[in-house]
């Protein structure tokens, strides 16, 4: 399998920094050393810097949450790309349904986030889905296109390969409902094609796309076993260590 499975924890707004250093210290206890599966946690700002501590000298890898495009500046709140590179972030999540959703970030403002965080040498991992009412009135694909095409807009042959792709359809995220495996491989299908025109098939080939909306231990093995599901983005389940450890190790059985 050229594509290596990748397992991401976004923990959203939950975690001190005392309560996020227990949580990683289990993690990296159990996975910290595992090199067939690229795992990835994404604490709150506020957690990086101790959450880093714990994964140094481990194989698990730092993500942030969000990023601002502009490299510094008057922006009350915001955190660059630089900044989080200071602090060893690896990845950074772009274009979360949360962030489209409650602070209205557009394709466009997406874009400049996702050139800024290759031009850091961040890994953005990119996420794109449908909302019930959209997938009820058949524009699932069309939805995803056209989020998935602004937010690279730009971004060449050469970077695509640091991008990460989450499918997350909104009405799977934090409800318990999963997508069916034939839901998810048809959409992930239909995004490795949409890479294949914007990249070529040898760079498509090797892009990751995570599935991202309630993802759990129970229901891992199946969606992980489909040919263009490469991962997950976990949310509700990466909050405690048992569940998230799971995941894991299904990914590594999924190979
Ligand atoms: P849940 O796993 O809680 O559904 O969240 C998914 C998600 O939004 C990850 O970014």
């Amino acid at each position: 399998m050229i594509r290596k499975k990748l397992i991401a924890g976004n923990w959203k707004m939950n975690k001190t920094s005392s309560d996020a250093v227990a949580l990683v210290s289990e993690i990296v206890a159990a996975v910290g050393r595992a090199t067939d599966v690229d795992v990835v946690v994404c604490p709150p700002f506020t957690s990086l810097e101790s959450v880093f501590k714990v994964i140094d000298g481990s194989t698990v890898k730092l993500g942030a949450q969000n990023l601002h495009p502009e490299a510094s500046g008057a922006y009350t709140g915001e955190t660059s790309a630089a900044m989080l590179r200071a602090l060893f972030a690896s990845y950074v999540i772009v274009g979360h349904s949360e962030r489209r959703t409650y602070f209205a970030e557009s394709d466009t403002f997406i874009n400049q986030k996702v050139l800024a965080a290759l031009k850091a040498q961040l890994k953005p991992i990119l996420c794109v889905g449908e909302t019930l009412g959209e997938r009820e009135s058949g524009s699932t694909l069309k939805v995803v296109q056209t989020q998935l095409e602004g937010a690279l807009e730009g971004v060449s042959k050469d970077l695509a390969t640091s991008v990460v792709l989450a499918y997350e359809p909104v009405w799977a995220i934090g409800t318990g409902k999963v997508a069916t495996t034939e839901q998810a491989q048809e959409v992930h299908a239909f995004i490795r094609g949409l890479l294949t025109k914007l990249f070529g098939a040898a760079t498509s080939g090797k892009m990751r796309i995570l599935y991202g909306g309630s993802m759990k231990p129970a229901n891992a093995a199946e969606l992980l076993a489909q040919k263009d599901i490469d991962g997950g983005l976990i949310g509700g389940a990466s909050l405690e260590s048992r569940s998230f450890v799971d995941l894991v190790k299904a990914a590594a059985a999924a190979k």
